[in-house]
């Protein structure tokens, strides 16, 4: 009879939270006296200090990753009557935000040992209707940036790199985000770089992508209740950016940790018969850890079996 189950979490968010909880609270209480809850100073430096941390001139704050993606898509002009390549293994939003432009995802199957877009692959998918492509750098660890970039400029293609996992990574000792034309990320709390709420940022190169970006978050405004287009509603709030300002100062540190933490259980783990590792990429992180069983449907089978005799 199984007697007791120790779970460990995934991740415990609040863990992270006690050993800043100073600094993050004095920061909280300082924006609730200002009366400034969003956009202002505080996101202005929060969007400097991003561009700065990926090495890119400019970085636009909006509500979420979801939102990056979509307003990444709606600035390059992508729309009904093009196609998007992208990978099936990831989150919803990289290809649901394809659907909601009104574009096709078209799909590319994934390398197995690092999980991300098969680069090799790509060609076969293109076709006179594709405009972009999202790579999305799974898990902290990088896609073939040197190749897609190479793929890209012989289709003269646009590549939105989905940086939501990825927040620190390094493809060729580049910032990931920093490669592809713009770069989307996600401040979802439970991210290597994670607000205590929605958050998002878009980095790029290109000064007239990111003026043209700041008006589609601010509901296609340039000049108050002036509306240009039509837009969105996706402004950073002041307390994310505060929170956002001082976890940044933290994060090399906590990836690097995360590193040690993901390598800890590999070196156990890959001597399980049936367990492969993912192979760390150079880099890369494991922002969140994952295996490829490779007798899983097998094992699953014997291990209910175990159990049910049992009782369980
Ligand atoms: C790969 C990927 N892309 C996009 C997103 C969307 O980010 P958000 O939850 O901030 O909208 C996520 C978040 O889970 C993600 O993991």
């Amino acid at each position: 009879m199984i007697q007791s189950v120790n779970t460990i979490p995934a991740f415990d968010i609040k863990q992270q939270y006690t050993t800043i909880e100073a600094e993050v609270s004095a920061a909280v209480l300082e924006v609730l006296a200002s009366g400034r809850y969003i956009g202002g100073p505080l996101v202005e430096g929060f969007e400097q200090q991003f561009a700065a941390y990926n090495t890119v001139t400019e970085c636009v704050a909006c509500n979420s990753g979801t939102d990056a993606l979509y307003l990444a898509l709606r600035v390059l002009e992508i729309g009904a009557g093009d196609e998007v390549i992208t990978t099936p293994f990831t989150f919803i939003a990289t290809s649901e935000v394809i659907s909601a432009v009104g574009a096709k995802p078209v799909f590319v199957d994934i390398d197995a040992t690092t999980f991300n877009l098969d680069v090799e692959q790509i060609a076969a998918a293109i076709t006179p209707k594709t405009k972009a492509i999202i790579p999305v750098h799974l898990f902290g660890q990088p896609v073939d940036m040197t190749s897609l970039m190479a793929i890209a400029q012989s289709h003269n293609l646009s590549i939105i790199e989905d940086c939501a996992q990825s927040t620190g990574a390094r493809w060729a000792d580049q910032k990931v985000g920093s490669i592809g034309h713009v770069g989307c990320f996600s401040f979802y709390p439970t991210k290597n770089l994670g607000g205590c709420g929605d958050g998002g940022a878009i980095t790029t190169n290109d000064p007239a992508i990111a003026t043209k970006l700041r008006i589609l978050r601010d509901h296609g405004s340039r000049i108050r209740y002036l509306h240009e287009e039509i837009g969105v509603n996706s402004r950073l709030d002041a307390l994310q950016a505060a929170i956002l300002q001082i976890k940044l100062r933290y994060l090399d540190i906590w990836n690097d940790r995360r590193r040690d933490i993901a390598n800890y259980y590999y070196q156990f783990l890959s001597q399980v018969p049936g367990i492969v590792p993912p192979q760390e990429l150079p880099g890369g992180y494991w922002g969140m850890e994952s295996i490829h069983y490779s007798h899983f449907r097998r094992r699953a089978k014997w291990f209910y079996r175990q159990i049910s005799r049992l009782g369980a």
